[in-house]
């Protein structure tokens, strides 16, 4: 009897400490637990509804979820919805502490199907949430960043218009060279902007207000060629002037010299020239005194150099002095994401010219969008001044656009019309042969291009253009 009373002290003692771990760890989760009957009336909850409500657990005891949610504890009662579904509900829930919880309730069930409790679990979102909507306007923060950065970035080119992947590659070595003096050499087909690029490369250099002075080696006489550059002394030759003169060289001292169309200067220049280059100083022409130059040279071509220089035209190590630091203009039609803000730029500079106020019809701007632009740029400039003087509307339409635009190809494959692979390649092949030997009637250009012998541009050319 007396160890039976032992042993039940014993059981009971037992029963008290699990009770007082299991209050413990009830108490001590983060996650907030509220327990009602099934009425509703709260029966228990953790120290976590303190911090969520600002309520001592023991004044939540006896409330009914009804009554807290009419004071405003929360928002809306998770418990109620449980009461009415006798499911698991999970919701959003906003307190009177501004916490933002994530509430799962579950209904405890009695065997004959009765709700018997409905037990809460919240989780505590406030500082996710706070730190998502910071994330967010972090993100905003850094896309408001990028877009100024590239309005800076294109801003400090005025005038110079680009947004293609392709031209930001290019301007972006712009920035990087135009600081410094090294030789650049602008490549790229006829009218991309490379006379343009100088000027930009000029424009952001130390160089500014100095002179930036340009010789068209193309343009220009041989003789002429070298006396423009390096000046003679007087006497030189016979219809020199008095006091002899300064070449381009001495007049551009400090700034910088843009020789355009390098691949045309003769080969006895490309020897002065590179002695400017590696020497930095000029002798005038009948004269033996040097003349030190401080002068940054960028020069430009569309003709290939490197094959110039395997044909002999054009000396070696001229070529590696100037190929210092090499930039290629891509053409136009390479660069379709240019067009549309090319053609903004344009409209405007000419609607202020004209006074006139003139906008394109999507399709007259996807007409424009196709074309292939051989003259680039330059030939979209003189091309808008022309749309928008004879516009007759205040919206240009297609039928208003010159022939060459409305009758190039608008690159649309008709699926249906393909009979078999070989014929539409071959179909393809003929017309890139007779667009391209319009431009160039020459099967080396061609084979250039086209990146095949000669032999066999030759073949293709009898094939497609001779045999018609
Ligand atoms: N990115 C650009 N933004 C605005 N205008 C441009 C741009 N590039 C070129 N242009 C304009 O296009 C026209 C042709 O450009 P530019 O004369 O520089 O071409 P180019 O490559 O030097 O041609 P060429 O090989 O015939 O010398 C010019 O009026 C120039 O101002
Ligand atoms: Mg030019």
């Amino acid at each position: 009897m007396q160890s039976e009373m032992g042993k039940l002290v014993e059981d009971n003692r037992k029963l008290q400490q699990r009770n007082k771990e299991l209050e413990m760890i009830f108490d001590s989760s983060y996650d907030e637990i509220f327990v009602t009957d099934g009425q509703g009336i709260t029966i228990q909850v953790n120290s976590a509804c303190e911090r969520n409500y600002g309520i001592d657990a023991k004044d939540l005891i006896g409330k009914t979820v009804e009554e807290l949610e009419t004071m405003g504890v929360f928002d809306q009662s998770v418990t109620k919805k449980v009461m009415d579904t006798k499911q698991q509900v999970t919701m959003f829930q906003k307190t009177s502490q501004e916490r933002f919880l994530l509430v799962t309730a579950n209904p405890v069930l009695s065997e004959d199907g009765s709700l018997q409790k409905i037990i809460c679990n919240s989780k505590d979102l406030t500082e996710v949430k706070k730190l998502k909507k910071k994330l967010e306007e972090m993100e905003q923060l850094v896309e408001k960043y990028h877009e100024e950065i590239d309005e800076l970035k294109s801003a400090r080119f005025s005038g110079y218009v680009f947004v293609s992947k392709q031209m930001q590659h290019v301007m972006d070595l712009v920035s990087k060279v135009a600081k410094t003096d090294v030789t650049v050499m602008i490549t790229g087909e006829s009218g991309v902007g490379k006379t343009a690029l100088a000027k930009q490369l000029h424009n952001h250099s130390t160089r500014q207000n100095q002179p930036f002075l340009t010789v068209n080696c193309g343009s220009l006489p041989e003789n002429l060629i070298e006396s423009e550059l390096f000046g003679y002394v007087e006497g030189a030759f016979t219809g020199a002037s008095k006091g002899g003169k300064k070449g381009l060289f001495e007049s551009a001292d400090g700034g910088t010299i843009f020789l355009d169309e390098i691949s045309e200067l003769p080969l006895h220049l490309q020897v002065k020239l590179l002695r400017v280059l590696q020497e930095k100083e000029i002798t005038r022409i009948g004269s033996i005194k040097d003349v030190p130059v401080d002068v940054r040279v960028i020069v430009a071509t569309n003709k290939s150099l490197e094959a110039m220089v395997e044909e002999r035209q054009f000396r070696e190590d001229l070529y590696y002095r100037l190929n210092v630091v090499p930039i290629d203009i891509p053409p136009l039609r390479e660069r379709k994401d240019d067009i549309l803000p090319l053609i903004k730029h344009y409209i405007e500079l000419v609607e202020n010219k004209y006074d006139k106020n003139v906008s394109l019809s999507t399709d007259a701007v996807q007409h424009l969008m196709n074309y292939k632009w051989p003259g680039n740029i330059r030939e979209l400039e003189n091309m808008m001044e022309r749309i928008i003087v004879t516009a007759s509307g205040s919206e240009v339409d297609v039928r208003e656009l010159p022939g060459n635009i409305t009758a190039s190809k608008q690159q649309v494959v008709h699926y249906d019309t393909i009979d078999s692979l070989k014929n539409f390649l071959e179909k393809q092949e003929r017309e890139l042969f007779q667009d391209l030997y319009k431009d160039h009637p020459s099967s080396y250009k061609i084979a250039e291009l086209l990146n095949i012998s000669q032999s066999s541009a030759i073949r293709k050319i009898q094939k497609h253009i001779s045999q018609k």
